[in-house]
């Protein structure tokens, strides 16, 4: 458990031209840790986030009998291969904040014949894993108690999986993963028609050739996965996490006379929904230097202060590809003129926190006029706003909410105070001091 701290911040962001790079991509290094435990041998993986959301996925491998080993700066995952995890060693399989590594980690234990429980902390225990809960037990899975759709949850594998069709329509790369990696130890076809969302899973199990196979339709995608090959170790780096960038391209974009680098970042294009909204909001952002390494693509972000920013009518169809950028996006609206409208944001709601109700409390707070619907927020820009009086900001163990507002406050006046900032941890552990790179101030008080 991460000791709690505040954050106490009372200077505004100067300008600046700085070159950086942002921890490792989150979503992939789950994945890495969790295929490479059902492939047979040694699979390398350098550049593995280390942050807390991760430890917990090495955590709960390590209890189902995975040998993991840092060697310099790689992870070395002993993978068993297909459905050889053991049953724990532990009581209950801590997720943490983690809903990835809960609903991916799920995947895998439909197909392992034994009981296990997981949990996970305050904000991951009221997420919703009816939507796992149900395609998992299509499979042959049982969960305890029946009925109950939140952790902490018990479940049961079984060790005759049954291929079926799903439909996955909420656009939920977390869905599509989990009845993905069940598929890997599931004989015959499982097909997955799927809304849109982020593929990495998808990339990766290409890469070490599993039997996968991607159609694109005119809506969604089909996929489908052809269960118990015997899946090999592989090698692999994990570069820059695209959500961890948009911290620092915010503050770059609203900083007058300021540029910034992001060297080394994933590129993946269902991970680009950020820069193609700030793009049509006028952002100057580009992507350099795109290369494709290990079934990814990977890149340099580059973008300057952009003082023609304006308001968007955002639609739907972008949302699935800048799912965790929207605490920020609205922290950027609230700061340019004119009226800003986000569709289709009801995943909002259940993630680590109500991210449209949580991120409305604290505008509020500071004047900014919004409205919101069930899966809609419409928010009134004020780029002359100001705190008027120390604004503390809880951000009920989301780490997007409390970086949101780091961010508000180097772009205004007044004085903020960001409870339990500890959280940000999850993600992006370094968090403070690349931003002190870049020139932010920030007091910590214990
Ligand atoms: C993730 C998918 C997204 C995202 C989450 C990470 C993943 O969730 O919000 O932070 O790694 O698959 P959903 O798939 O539920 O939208």
């Amino acid at each position: 458990m991460n000791k709690r701290f505040s954050v106490y911040l009372n200077s505004k962001i100067k300008k600046f031209n700085k070159t950086i790079y942002v921890e490792s991509d989150k979503s992939i290094s789950h994945r890495a840790l969790m295929i490479a435990s059902q492939c047979m041998g040694v699979s390398s993986i350098k550049g593995i986030l280390e942050s807390e959301d991760i430890n917990n996925t090495i955590n709960c491998l390590r209890a189902l009998g995975v040998r993991i080993l840092k060697k310099n700066k790689s992870y070395l995952v002993y993978g068993n291969g297909l459905g050889s995890f053991r049953k724990p060693s532990k009581k209950n399989l801590y997720c943490g904040n983690a809903g990835t590594l809960a609903r991916l980690l799920s995947g895998l234990l439909a197909t392992s014949n034994f009981k296990a429980i997981l949990t996970g902390d305050s904000s991951l225990k009221k997420r919703p894993m009816k939507r796992i809960i149900d395609p998992l037990s299509k499979i042959g899975a049982n969960f305890f108690p029946k009925e109950k759709t939140t952790l902490p949850l018990s479940i049961e594998g079984t060790n005759m999986p049954l291929a079926q069709k799903f439909e996955e329509k909420i656009g939920s790369a977390q869905i599509k993963s989990s009845i993905l990696l069940a598929s890997l130890n599931t004989p015959g076809i499982t097909t997955v028609q799927a809304a849109p969302s982020r593929d990495h899973t998808e990339n990766l199990l290409k890469y070490i050739n599993a039997d996968i196979k991607i159609k694109k339709l005119k809506k969604e995608n089909l996929i489908t996965l052809k269960g118990m090959k015997n899946l090999f170790s592989f090698d692999l780096e994990v570069f820059g996490d695209q959500s961890s960038c948009g911290p620092f391209v915010i503050l770059t974009l609203l900083t007058p006379k300021s540029k910034l680098i992001i060297k080394n970042v994933n590129c993946n294009p269902t991970r680009l929904g950020f820069v193609k909204i700030l793009k049509k909001m006028n952002a100057k952002i580009k992507i350099t230097n795109l290369k494709k390494k290990y079934g990814e693509f990977v890149g340099n972000l580059v973008c300057k202060s952009s003082p023609n920013l304006k308001p968007i009518n955002c639609p739907k169809k972008l949302v699935p590809f800048a799912i965790d950028e929207f605490p920020l996006l609205f922290i950027l609206s609230s700061l340019i003129k004119g009226k800003s409208k986000w569709n289709g944001i009801a995943e909002l709601r259940a993630k680590e926190s109500d991210r449209i109700k949580i991120m409305e409390v604290g505008l509020k707070k500071i004047g900014i006029k919004t409205k919101s619907t069930k899966d809609s927020l419409t928010i009134n820009g004020n780029p002359s706003i100001q705190i008027k009086k120390t604004l503390h900001i809880f951000p009920y163990n989301d780490h997007r909410i409390a970086m949101a507002f780091f961010c508000l406050k180097q772009l205004i006046n007044g004085k903020v105070l960001i409870h339990d900032f500890e959280c940000v941890k999850t993600s992006f552990p370094k968090f403070l001091m690349t931003m002190k790179k870049i020139g932010a101030k920030y007091e910590i008080q214990k």
